[in-house]
């Protein structure tokens, strides 16, 4: 018989981790059906992306780590995707902002948002992680 200790610890950790991996699937599937069109499937973004469009319109930038998105803490992530670009920066007082970047809040909810963009930050570097989450912390102090 499998000693009682043992026994409990298998039932405290397979949970979580089968959580945390279901997790991580569920946002890459739902990169890749929202995001990825404009992104890239690889988070590689679109070419030339700080270069403005003729419209003024930015290309997408790329999500993993020779972009800007882990400069931002998690509240401005969430925010932008959830209203997007144009939305986000006229309640902060920029209106007229010509952006491509669409809001999701009629497409996911706050969960799926928190869920893909855990997704996007498991494919950075430890250190680029570990950067962003003190950024987010400080903001939050
Ligand atoms: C129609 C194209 C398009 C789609 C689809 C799209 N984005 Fe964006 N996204 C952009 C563009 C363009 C920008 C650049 C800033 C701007 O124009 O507002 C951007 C910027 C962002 C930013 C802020 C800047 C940064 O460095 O990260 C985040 C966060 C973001 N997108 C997340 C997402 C997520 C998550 C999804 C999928 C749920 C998604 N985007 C889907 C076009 C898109």
């Amino acid at each position: 018989m499998m000693p009682k200790f043992l026994t409990i610890l298998l039932m405290l950790s397979t949970p979580t981790f089968a959580f945390a991996e279901d997790a991580l699937n569920d946002g890459r599937l739902l990169y890749a059906y929202n995001c990825a069109s404009c992104h890239g499937a690889n988070l590689e973004g679109q070419e030339n992306w700080r270069t403005p469009n003729d419209d003024s319109i930015l290309p997408a930038p790329p999500h993993d780590e020779t972009g800007h998105t882990w400069h931002h803490d998690d509240d401005l992530l969430f925010s932008y995707t959830k209203l997007g670009g144009a939305e986000l920066l006229k309640q902060r007082g920029m209106p007229g902002f010509a952006s491509g970047m669409p809001g999701f809040k009629d497409i996911l909810t706050d969960a799926e948002i928190v869920t893909v963009l855990e997704y996007i930050k498991s494919t950075w570097p430890k250190e680029i992680q570990e950067a962003q989450s003190e950024r987010s912390r400080n903001k939050d102090q």
